[in-house]
């Protein structure tokens, strides 16, 4: 019999108990519903609503119930819909009758977005404690760095030289803005949901702070139709998880190419890379491949949560049993792929040589040639031509701006001087761009500086 199967004179269509049922996924949240259940009951006692001796009873249940779940003992079966019903199964199977007090004043909707809510908190920590690791990595790897240049690309043409620290450092950045977004979205995930019954409250004498302060939350989520037929925190979440993964995706794309034979600018340790069955020579970065792929399912949860709830009529509608899976499955993507994301670009070996090498062989000091009549008071756009113009015949002679003699120099500009081979060096060049957060090695030292402070706290 169904716990809910009072008004009804047949059994369910087998195919209709498949294909509701949600168990196959929710039973992950089985210790954070029980976790709720027992902060319920103790409010039902506390607010005389059931007799303490039978709370007593139904919270030693609802612990052995926890345990069978956790060791793999306890039966749960699509019959009993999902994972709610069959702990409640469960307990009354193990206390008897009482157990059916613990559902009093509450309903699954918004016991199932308080299950959510008590998964995402938890959620939330892990990935800030992830990113902070990956964020030591990089920062690792930029102190190790701050003498290493390598061409700065935009278009993926080379553009101007920056330091390999500064490269990192911008990844940095990226992942404190996403760990500050992922602390932001903790305050609105931490209020509880429970007390707003199916939709509009209860007819008992519940308190639902009780309840809020014995899980830890910052509050309740004050309106019961708010409360039981909102998922905008899941979709805070699916996003967050989907910005993550896209800054990831661009490192990783990175890492794809620099360790391409073209560019040849870092080698990831063999632990974190894979061969091919066919061809023996082949070391192939995998790792960074899939984080890359694996954002389009990231995405694609965002874009299925955001299309579930669109235009759903408040409150709670079956609908919105679909925003577990996606919630689940980023979550899981995400925590894979940070923590192999540390430790691989931990072990990574830069080649600072063949960066240096790559630098050698481009125009990427052209600016600073220009910057440079601009500081001998030519106007920057006709500073701009004649550089042009320099760039040009090197191209026509194979060569590259520091391979003119002064004498060429100066068939373009009577200006130039014989301090222009400093000035046009990779390490001048870099630690010319000396304005807050510029490529100039005091200024990526300042950023490392400041991001050891921030992660020294966490
Ligand atoms: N399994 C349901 C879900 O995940 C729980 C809430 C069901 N509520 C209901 N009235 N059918 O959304």
């Amino acid at each position: 019999m169904k716990l809910w199967g009072g008004r009804f004179t047949k059994p369910t269509n087998e195919l209709v108990d498949e294909y509701t049922a949600s168990i196959s996924f929710d039973q992950k949240l089985a210790q954070y519903d029980i976790q709720g259940s027992l902060a319920h009951v103790e409010m039902l006692a506390k607010c005389e609503i059931i007799p303490t001796e039978d709370a007593e009873t139904i919270k030693k249940g609802l612990e052995i119930v926890a345990k069978k779940i956790e060791a793999g003992e306890a039966e749960l079966t699509e019959a009993n819909e999902d994972i709610h019903m069959n702990v409640e199964k469960l307990l009354i199977e193990e206390v008897g009758a009482v157990g059916g007090k613990l559902h009093t004043g509450r309903s699954r909707n918004d016991q199932v977005a308080l299950d959510m809510r008590l998964y995402l908190r938890d959620s939330l920590v892990t990935l800030v404690e992830l990113l902070a690791h990956l964020q030591k990595a990089l920062v690792k790897q930029a102190k190790a760095n701050l003498d290493t240049i390598l061409p700065g690309y935009t278009h993926l043409q080379r553009a101007q030289p920056v330091l390999f620290a500064h490269h990192m450092m911008a990844y940095v950045s990226m992942f404190e803005r996403d760990t500050d977004r992922l602390c932001d979205s903790f305050k609105r995930v931490n209020r509880s949901p429970l007390g707003a019954g199916a939709l509009a409250g209860t007819t008992f004498p519940i308190d639902r702070h009780y309840v809020a302060e014995k899980l830890n939350f910052d509050g309740v989520v004050e309106n019961s139709l708010d409360a039981v037929s909102d998922r905008d925190f899941v979709v805070e979440f699916l996003s967050n998880t989907s910005l993550i993964m896209m800054h990831l995706s661009r490192l990783s794309e990175e890492l794809v190419q620099w360790s391409s034979a073209e560019f040849n600018f870092i080698e990831l340790d063999d632990a974190f890379s894979t061969g091919s069955s066919m061809m023996p020579q082949k070391k192939n970065p995998d790792v960074a491949e899939l984080v890359r792929g694996k954002t389009g399912r990231v995405y694609g949860n965002l874009m299925g949560m955001l299309t579930t709830l669109k235009g759903l009529p408040i409150a709670y509608n079956k609908d919105m049993q679909e925003d577990k899976e996606g919630m689940f499955d980023s979550m899981e993507t995400l925590k894979g792929a940070l923590a192999l994301f540390a430790p691989m670009i931990e072990t990574m070996e830069v080649k600072k040589e063949n960066m240096y090498a790559a630098v050698a062989e481009d125009f990427s000091n052209a600016t600073d040639l220009a910057d440079y009549l601009v500081n001998k008071d030519l106007p920057f756009r006709e500073a701009h031509a004649v550089v042009g113009q320099v760039v040009l015949h090197c191209i026509q002679e194979n060569k590259y701006l520091l391979d003119l003699s002064l004498a060429d120099f100066q068939n373009f500009s009577y200006l130039i001087e014989d301090d222009i081979y400093h000035v046009l060096s990779p390490e001048t060049v870099v630690n010319a761009r000396d304005v807050v957060g510029g490529t100039a090695k005091n200024r990526v030292q300042d950023q490392v500086k400041q991001a050891e402070t921030i992660l020294e706290e966490t």
